[in-house]
C-alpha cells in the first residue's frame, strides 16, 4: 500500500518527469492522494493533491529541472484523505523531505516527544515525525545520513522510507518490513516499491532488505546496516520483465490486458524447472502437516488447491487465511510445510504468517508472482509464477497461475506429472475460445443486471472456491454486494434473500451437476434468475455459458467468464476496473 519513487541523476534527466512518469505507474499501490518533492539550488519544492495522478502533466507541477525528487501515490491507514495528509511530509523549517510506506506503531510517543521539545505538528499522519525527528537530531549535531539512520532506529511498525535534504546532495532510503527497491541506471539511481516503476530507465536491480539503509551520492550508492551504520555489498541482479508487460497497449484497462494474457501466462506458469518441481513434490511428500495459507485470491486458490490434493493426491492439506494462521502456531514443528501463495511476495498479513511459522522451524516454500519479493527472499523453496507484471488491483492471471501451479504439483504428488501437465495445456489452449464465446454473454448479462444489488455464486466441490473468488471479483470492481456459497449451503440460511430476478451464477461441472441443478431450481423457483456455467446447456440457466469440461483442471478455466463480467458490470456502473475505491494491490499493512 502507498508507492514510492525517487530518482538522483547526473543532471541530464528531469528528476520530476522520471518521478511523475513512476508515480503513474505506481497508482495501483494506493491511489487516495499523491505528492513530490523536488530539490533544485539547496531548496525543497513540494507539491501535493488530492485523488488520482493518472492525467497530470510535468507541465502543471511546475516544478523546475532537478536531479533529485521524490514522489509517493497514498493509500489512507493515518489521517484522513486530505492535502495535508498527502506525502511528502516536511519538517518545520521544510528543509527535510520524506515519503513513507507503511505503518509507524509508536509514532503517538515520538510525536509527544517531538511536541515537548516545542515541534508543531500540521498533518495528522504518523510519518511527520519522521522529518521532524531528523531535523531534531541534526540540530544536536547529527549528520543527515546519521540522523536518518538513528530515527529510523527508533520506528516500530513497518516502513519503507525516503529522504532527502535541502543542504545536502544525497538521496537515502531504509526498509523494514515494506518493500524498497534500488534501481542502478548508468549514471543514476532509482528507490521504488516495486520495479515497474523504474523499469523503463533500467533492468538493474538490488532487492534490499530489511534493515537496510541506502545513501545515494556523487559516488554512486552504499548499502549499510540501519542496526549498525556497516557497509554491505549487494548483488546487483537483472529483472526478466519487459517494459512493454507493465504498459496497456492496445488495451483500455489493464484488467482486460490481464485477463487476455492467461491465453499465455497458464502455460508460462507450469513450465518449471524439472529439478525444481521435484523439489517441490519432496517437500511435499516429506512433510508432516502442510498448511496453505493466502490472502484474498491467492486464499481462494488455496482452498482450491486443497481440493485438487484431495482428489488428485489423496492428501489432506490445512488452509488457513494468513492474518489468522497465529492461532495454528502450536500445530508447527520442523516437520510442517508451509505452502506461502501471494502475487505480490509483499502482503504483510502472509508476511506476518510466513515468521510465525519461520519461528517453529517450518518450512516454507512460496508460489509467487514478483521476483526478488520479501516472499521469495526468506522462502526455502520459490516458484514464480512467470506471469509478469499485474497492475490491475484485481488479481486474475496471477490466479490461473496459482491455480495451475497448485494443481501440476497435486498431479506431481501423484505421480502422475505429465497427465497433469497435459490438462493445464488443454485449459490454456481453450483461454481463446472461453473469452471470445463468453465475452458477448456476459456484456449483454452486465447490462442487464447493472442496477442490482445482489449477487450470488453457488458451486459444489472443486467448483466453490471459484464461487468464492467469483464473489470477490464482483464486489471489488463494481461494488454490487455478491458473495459464494457452497451449493448446499444457500438453504440454510441466504436463500431468504432470493427474490424475483436476483442474478445466481450456478458454476456446475460433470460430477457435480446432478445435485447443483437441484440447488439451482430451489432459487429458479423463488424468483432468481439462473447463469448456468457449465460443458452442457440445461433447461433450469436462464443464460448459459458454455465451457467445456476440463475435470480436476475446471476451475482454471471457469473463472474466466467471471472475471469477464466482473469488468463488465465496473464499466456499465462507470467504475474503474484498473482503480476499485479504497483497494490497493499490495496490501503492506496487517
Ligand atoms: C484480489 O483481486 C485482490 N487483489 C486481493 O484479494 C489479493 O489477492 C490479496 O490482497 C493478496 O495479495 P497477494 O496475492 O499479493 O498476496
Amino acid at each position: 500500500m502507498c508507492g514510492i519513487i525517487a530518482y538522483r541523476g547526473d543532471g541530464e534527466k528531469d528528476a520530476n518527469e522520471v518521478v511523475l512518469k513512476g508515480l503513474k505507474s505506481l497508482e495501483y499501490r494506493g491511489y487516495d492522494s499523491w505528492g513530490v518533492a523536488s530539490r533544485k539550488d539547496q531548496k525543497i519544492k513540494q507539491i501535493k493533491n488530492i485523488g488520482k495522478i493518472g492525467h497530470i502533466e510535468l507541465e502543471q507541477l511546475g516544478l523546475a529541472k532537478s536531479k533529485t525528487s521524490i514522489g509517493h501515490t497514498r493509500w489512507a491507514t493515518h489521517g484522513s484523505v486530505h492535502k495535508r495528509n498527502a506525502h511528502p511530509h516536511a519538517s518545520s523549517c521544510g528543509s527535510v523531505s520524506v515519503v513513507h510506506n507503511g505503518i509507524i506503531e509508536n509514532f503517538q510517543e515520538l510525536r509527544a516527544m517531538l511536541s515537548e521539545e516545542g515541534i508543531e505538528f500540521s498533518t495528522d499522519t504518523d510519518t511527520e515525525v519522521i522529518p521532524h525527528n531528523i531535523m531534531h537530531l541534526m540540530k544536536g549535531g547529527d549528520s543527515f545520513e546519521e540522523a536518518f539512520r538513528k530515527t529510523l532506529l527508533s520506528l516500530r511498525g513497518s516502513f519503507a522510507v525516503v529522504a532527502i535534504h535541502s543542504d545536502h546532495d544525497v538521496l537515502l532510503g531504509a526498509r523494514n518490513g515494506s518493500p524498497l527497491v534500488l534501481g542502478i541506471g548508468d549514471n543514476d539511481h532509482f528507490l521504488a516499491s516495486d520495479v515497474p516503476a523504474f523499469l523503463e530507465h533500467t533492468s538493474k536491480v538490488t532487492y534490499l532488505d530489511d534493515d537496510d539503509m541506502v545513501v545515494i551520492s556523487d559516488s554512486g550508492h552504499k548499502v549499510i546496516s540501519l542496526l549498525d551504520g556497516k557497509e554491505s555489498i549487494r548483488d546487483i541482479h537483472t529483472v526478466t520483465w519487459d517494459v512493454e508487460q507493465a504498459k496497456k497497449g492496445k488495451y483500455d484497462h489493464f484488467m482486460t490486458k490481464e485477463i487476455d494474457e492467461q491465453k499465455t501466462t497458464i502455460k508460462n506458469a507450469i513450465e518449471q524447472d524439472s529439478e525444481l518441481i521435484d523439489k517441490c513434490i519432496e517437500a511435499l511428500n516429506d512433510a508432516n502437516g502442510v498448511f496453505f495459507v493466502g490472502c484474498g485470491t491467492s486464499y481462494h486458490a488455496c482452498v482450491s488447491a486443497s481440493y485438487q490434493f484431495s482428489h488428485i493426491a489423496k492428501e489432506h492439506v490445512n488452509v488457513v487465511l494468513a492474518s489468522e494462521f497465529r492461532n495454528y502456531e502450536e500445530f508447527l514443528n520442523e516437520k510442517t510445510l508451509m505452502v506461502a501463495v501471494s502475487q505480490s511476495g509483499e502482503t504483510a498479513d502472509l508476511l506476518d504468517a510466513v515468521k510465525t511459522a519461520k519461528r517453529k522451524g517450518v518450512k516454507i516454500m512460496c508460489i509467487v508472482n514478483v521476483m526478488g519479493s520479501t516472499l521469495m527472499r526468506i522462502s526455502d523453496i520459490a516458484v514464480l509464477m512467470n506471469a509478469g507484471p499485474e497492475i490491475c488491483v484485481l488479481s486474475t492471471k496471477s490466479y490461473t497461475s496459482q491455480l495451475s501451479i497448485l494443481t501440476l504439483l497435486a498431479y506431481g504428488l501423484a505421480d502422475r506429472l505429465d497427465e497433469g501437465r497435459r490438462l493445464i495445456m488443454k485449459v490454456s489452449d481453450s483461454v481463446g475460445s472461453i473469452i471470445k464465446k463468453s465475452e458477448p454473454i456476459v456484456s449483454a448479462l452486465a447490462e442487464r443486471f447493472k442496477t442490482s444489488s445482489n449477487m450470488f455464486l453457488i458451486g459444489r466441490d472443486l467448483a466453490y472456491p471459484s464461487a468464492l473468488e467469483g464473489a470477490l471479483k464482483i464486489k471489488e470492481v463494481s461494488y454490487i454486494h455478491a458473495e459464494g456459497f457452497a451449493g448446499g449451503e444457500l438453504k440454510h440460511g441466504t436463500i431468504a434473500l432470493i427474490e424475483e430476478n436476483v442474478p445466481v451464477i450456478v458454476l456446475s461441472t460433470d460430477s457435480t451437476r446432478e445435485l447443483i441443478v437441484s440447488n439451482a431450481m430451489e432459487i429458479r423457483s423463488r424468483g432468481g434468475y439462473i447463469i448456468g456455467i457449465d460443458s452442457v446447456p440445461n433447461p433450469v440457466f436462464d443464460t448459459f455459458i458454455k465451457i467445456d469440461s476440463f475435470g480436476n483442471a475446471d476451475p482454471i478455466a471457469m473463472i474466466i467468464p467471471i472475471q469477464l463480467l466482473s469488468y463488465h458490470l465496473a464499466i456499465q456502473r462507470g467504475c474503474d476496473p484498473d482503480k476499485p475505491r479504497n483497494l490497493a494491490k499490495s496490501v503492506t499493512v496487517k
